[in-house]
């Protein structure tokens, strides 16, 4: 039987609006709640102990909406605090972790990803963990890149010095020898697939991919996180009916109008 409740999804806030919008494209029918814990962002810098609690009060807050499942669009959560959240539950969770290391493992073909991530996501190895458990024989590379959230989160996307930050921050994947775990394969030095381990990172996508240039597939979680939750609504029974409107409602900790004016700034007035 279709089930109608929204779908509740979490992130330490705005940047999983990236995740709401693929979300919102996969799966048009479907009504959400979205919680952006913009009072107590970044969650990327903290200690592990912190994200895990902060992330909890929002959770518990879109379980007690009535939702058929919790999507952590929060890569530093999902990589920090999925487990806890799953057993808290009584419905699914799905985090954005699993689903962008399984894009990445099938990707790459040199078996060399690299990962941009928040320094809580790089020190937890999750990313690393996930895609050895696609592929034991990929070697992950990854990277903590600080310098974009904030850039994000100002609005910034493009020009000169947004390039320049970006490329300092992509710098140590993109030079080729990397310092990753395994033994790389034979011929192929650079990284061919570099995974965006981060919600605010989409959005600078088009920077990114001209600076990995046209040898390196860009591959970001939000996409393959909203292709993971179709097929998890399928098979737990939980598809709302097609061609019912969708309702969508954005929460936020902070100050609504500051959430509002930054997602317009980077999402355009289409997405709220
Ligand atoms: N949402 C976080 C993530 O995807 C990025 C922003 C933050 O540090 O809170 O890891």
């Amino acid at each position: 039987m279709p089930d109608q409740r929204p779908i509740g999804l979490f992130d330490s806030g705005v940047g999983g609006l990236t995740v709401l919008r693929q979300v919102i494209r996969r799966l048009p029918q479907e009504s959400t709640v979205y919680l952006g814990d913009n009072a107590r962002t970044p969650y990327g810098t903290r200690p592990d102990e912190e994200v895990r609690r902060f992330s909890l009060e929002c959770l518990d807050e879109l379980a007690a909406r009535d939702v058929k499942a919790l999507v952590v669009a929060c890569n530093t959560t999902s990589a920090v605090a999925l487990g806890d959240a799953r057993r808290r539950y009584q419905m699914p969770v799905l985090g954005v972790v699993r689903p962008g290391a399984a894009a990445a493992a099938l990707a790459t073909r040199s078996g060399r990803v690299g990962v941009i991530a928040t320094p809580a996501t790089v020190r937890s190895r999750a990313y690393s963990d996930a895609i050895a458990d696609e592929d034991p024989a990929v070697v992950v590379l990854e990277h903590a890149t600080p310098e974009l959230v904030p850039l994000v989160e100002a609005g910034r996307l493009d020009g000169p010095e947004v390039e320049a930050i970006v490329s300092r921050s992509l710098a140590p994947l993109l030079a080729g020898a990397g310092e990753g775990e395994g033994t790389p394969r034979e011929g192929d030095e650079g990284i061919d697939t570099l995974l965006l381990g981060c919600t605010h990172y989409p959005l600078l996508e088009p920077i990114i991919g001209r600076l990995a240039g046209p040898d390196v597939a860009v591959i970001d979680s939000a996409t393959a996180t909203a292709s993971a939750l179709a097929e998890l609504l399928a098979v737990t029974d939980l598809l709302a009916r097609q061609g019912h409107p969708a309702r969508h409602l954005q929460l936020t900790t902070g100050e609504t109008g500051a959430f509002e004016r930054t997602a317009e700034r980077l999402f355009g007035p289409g997405l709220l």
